[in-house]
């Protein structure tokens, strides 16, 4: 069906009951369906309207009621289906015609989601809006792997980061990198595939040791899941042998080593702090 079919109906739905619309802005999850809150899949069966972006997984999508108008609005490096402008104005005629509007987006709305974007052009025009969290892909898939993020006397902080320069710059974006390098904090970056090589130069520069354990997960918690486990020194040249593409996430620190797959992956074998830190966990 046609947006303005649907807003037609909406309208005439409304004059009828009288309904105000709300947008809920939901997150997914990293794409394992059983990832999803119960409020998410309560409100995927009630909706109207559903706008979703790239990152909803096709398992996902098929729980949707039948009877909900779906719009693709996702965006893609190089290849805009909708600017974000178009997004807010289509947000806000469905719920000013009167329809529950489901805005799904992947992982959580609020971690690097423009969740807050939406939430505020909406609410500066008047329309109720609800965020229902979703499962970061720092949290799904670092659980999918077996990497405890914050792990005791490994970590004391998880520091997740965009790898994107596109509103920072790539001079602010170097200075966040740099000033992340540090042996006690877990890194997650997002979006980092395009500057990987960048990164991790800046990373070892500001003095991260060059054998760190790391880990880029492509589809994570996904049929589709590709893992790469590699030293920091290692990890551009095996993301790139490995074809890694987006989406893609990368962790980076001692807590990777934890993962069982880091011990079966090739070629690795285990720094000293994991060695010492393997130690601690056996003894
Ligand atoms: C625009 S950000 C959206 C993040 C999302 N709001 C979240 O909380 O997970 C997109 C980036 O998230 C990461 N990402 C999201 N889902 C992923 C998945 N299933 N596997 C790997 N990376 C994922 C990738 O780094 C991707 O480029």
């Amino acid at each position: 069906m046609h947006e303005s079919d649907v807003l037609h109906r909406l309208s005439k739905r409304q004059v009828e009951a009288g309904d105000p619309g709300a947008v809920y802005l939901v997150g997914t999850g990293p794409g394992d369906p059983g990832l999803l809150t119960l409020r998410a899949a309560q409100l995927m069966n009630t909706a109207d309207v559903v706008l979703y972006d790239r990152l909803v997984s096709p398992d996902i999508l098929q729980l949707i009621h039948g009877g909900a108008m779906m719009v693709y609005v996702g965006k893609q490096k190089g290849f805009h289906t909708r600017t974000q402008d178009e997004i807010h104005g289509l947000l806000c005629r469905f719920a000013h015609a009167g329809a529950t509007v489901l805005r799904l987006k992947g992982g959580d709305p609020y971690i690097f989601g423009r969740g807050g974007e939406e939430a505020q052009y909406l609410r500066e025009r008047g329309i109720d809006v609800h965020c229902v969290p979703g499962i970061t892909a720092a949290s799904g898939i670092s659980a999918e792997l077996g990497i405890p993020l914050t792990h005791r006397g490994l970590a004391t902080s998880v520091r997740f980061l965009t790898g994107h320069a596109r509103e920072s710059g790539e001079d602010a974006l170097d200075a966040t990198v740099a000033a992340s390098a540090d042996r006690d904090t877990t890194l997650v970056i997002y979006m980092g595939l395009g500057t990987l090589p960048s990164l991790v130069a800046q990373l070892m520069r500001a003095g991260l040791p060059r054998d760190t354990p790391a880990a880029a997960v492509e589809r994570g918690t996904t049929p589709q899941q590709r893992v790469v486990y590699a030293r920091l020194q290692d990890l551009e040249r095996r993301v790139a042998e490995a074809g890694l593409r987006s989406p893609t996430l990368i962790m980076i620190g001692e807590v990777v080593a934890l993962a069982p797959g880091w011990w079966l992956a090739e070629g690795c074998g285990l720094s000293e702090g994991a060695c010492r830190a393997v130690e601690r966990v056996v003894a």
